[in-house]
């Protein structure tokens, strides 16, 4: 990854293109328009997630196949959000529809233990080296139970996390997300900000916020924690950024953190509710080989159901088994939500579908770099697995501070027009990656690249 030289781009110009894209995706959304007109009189801001809120209206989909999507217009496009990626097994995957059906038929739910969720543990565990799973609803529950369990393990409140990293919507880390740059203090001693109203300050002051790709100064702000007494149970983290486009871990990081966390007693939790199952089949753990105590798993996990689940060390599980924390949940372990997992984990995301998910994102990331080069965008391509993106910015982003620094917001947002115009349906929000799934062709990642390749021109003629 490299910033090349890049052109001076014209300001205007991409306010004039942003807004004659804008007018264009309007024009041919009337039926969401309608859509969002009844929806906003009954489902707040019209929408069942803020993250699904978009001005002026949300785009909404109808159905979904393979790699494709339509809209309630009946706009086809090629899918590359999947679901916030949620789903590297392409829309109605008949092996996934199949386990379902027949899981239907046989009754969906009893809040009692059923094979499915064994099966679903042992292919985890053979996946992500962890000897120890239960499973919940979500990535919020996932990492809200994990950073219980790390509590109860350790008897200490304090937890540490990423700047920038969000790891769901619990009150203990919605904490340092997408804030004010100009608030976040001083590196060494971040502040730690509440991510919306609602949540306690005093919560929010137990979770202490550090940079990415900085082991020495996770370590001194450790150290420091250790010295004021209030010692941390946890560090939360993703493995590898994936909510400010892709951040990368620089070579030896996240050994280093596995290191100081293990000689200073604190329990390591990789989040890879975004990572695991998308970048390899043991996600993180498999493509660094560094083992945490703790993992957290969502989104890929249900294919397409909820599902979450929580991975980790005997010792540590020793809290769940023992009693002393009650991690508990009516639906936890749903026979649907395993039926369609065990169908994904054992017939979907195969070895075969990782090699086929990785060769298209070389494509992909190769086509994209490449229109960057020859246009001299400010930017570069970057991703894993079945993620990836194109990061605008001048400079390389490697934590929070300098993707808030540097990231080209118009640039992110006008991107996002053109892919919608262009038959590409692209996650919205200027923080988001690409998914790619098993469904997905070498044609499909060229039309991403095409889609780009017309903006470049637009932007440098
Ligand atoms: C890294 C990470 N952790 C946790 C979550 C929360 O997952 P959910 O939305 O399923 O609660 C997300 C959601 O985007 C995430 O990206």
């Amino acid at each position: 990854m490299s910033a090349p030289a890049t052109a001076e781009l014209d300001r205007a110009r991409i306010a004039d293109l942003t807004e004659r894209e804008q007018r264009r995706l309007d024009e041919s959304t009337p039926g969401s328009k309608a859509m969002f007109e009844r929806a906003r009189n009954a489902l707040a801001g019209g929408v069942a997630s803020a993250y699904q809120e978009r001005q002026p209206w949300p785009i909404y989909l109808e159905r979904g196949v393979g790699s494709r999507v339509w809209d309630v217009d009946g706009n086809e496009r090629i899918d590359f959000h999947n679901a916030f990626g949620s789903m590297p097994q392409g829309h109605a995957h008949p092996a996934i529809t199949e386990a379902v059906r027949t899981r239907l038929e046989l009754g969906t739910h009893f809040a009692a233990p059923t094979e499915d969720a064994v099966a679903v543990a042992e292919e985890l565990m053979r996946r992500f080296r962890m000897p120890r799973w239960r499973f919940v609803n979500s990535g919020t529950e996932a990492t809200m139970d994990a950073i219980r369990i790390a509590r109860a393990a350790t008897g200490r409140d304090t937890i540490v996390k990423i700047f920038g990293s969000y790891h769901g919507h619990h009150d203990y880390v919605m904490v340092s997300i997408g804030v004010p740059y100009d608030q976040i203090g001083d590196r060494q001693n971040y502040v730690s900000l509440r991510y919306g109203a609602g949540i306690p300050q005093s919560v929010a002051e137990l979770t202490i916020p550090v940079p990415f790709n900085d082991a020495a100064t996770m370590e001194r702000r450790i150290e420091q924690l250790v010295e004021e007494g209030r010692p941390p149970a946890c560090v939360i983290m993703e493995p590898a950024m994936m909510n400010l486009g892709v951040v990368l871990p620089e070579p030896g990081y996240l050994e280093a953190v596995r290191e100081l966390t293990k000689r200073l007693g604190v329990v390591l939790i990789f989040d890879e509710v975004k990572t695991g199952l998308c970048i390899a089949a043991g996600g993180a753990i498999e493509r660094w080989g560094v083992i945490p105590d703790l993992v957290t798993l969502a989104k890929a996990l249900g294919g397409g159901l909820s599902a979450g689940a929580i991975g980790g060390t005997e010792e540590v599980f020793d809290v769940v088994e023992s009693g002393k924390v009650y991690q508990v949940g009516t639906f936890n372990g749903n026979p649907l939500a395993m039926a369609a997992a065990r169908a994904s984990l054992t017939e979907v995301l195969t070895p075969d579908a990782y090699e086929h998910l990785d060769s298209l994102e070389e494509r992909l990331l190769h086509g994209c770099q490449e229109v960057i080069d020859r246009h001299g965008l400010p930017g570069y391509a970057v991703g894993i697995g079945a993620k990836g993106c194109v990061t605008f910015s001048p400079e390389p982003i490697v934590d929070y501070e300098s993707f808030k620094a540097h990231q080209d917001v118009a640039l992110a947002d006008l991107a996002w027009l053109y892919n919608m115009n262009r038959r590409v349906y692209m996650t919205p929000g200027r923080e988001e990656e690409w998914t790619l799934t098993v469904a997905h062709t070498p044609e499909d990642c060229d039309a991403f690249v095409a889609a780009f390749e017309e903006m470049a021109a637009d932007l440098t003629a």
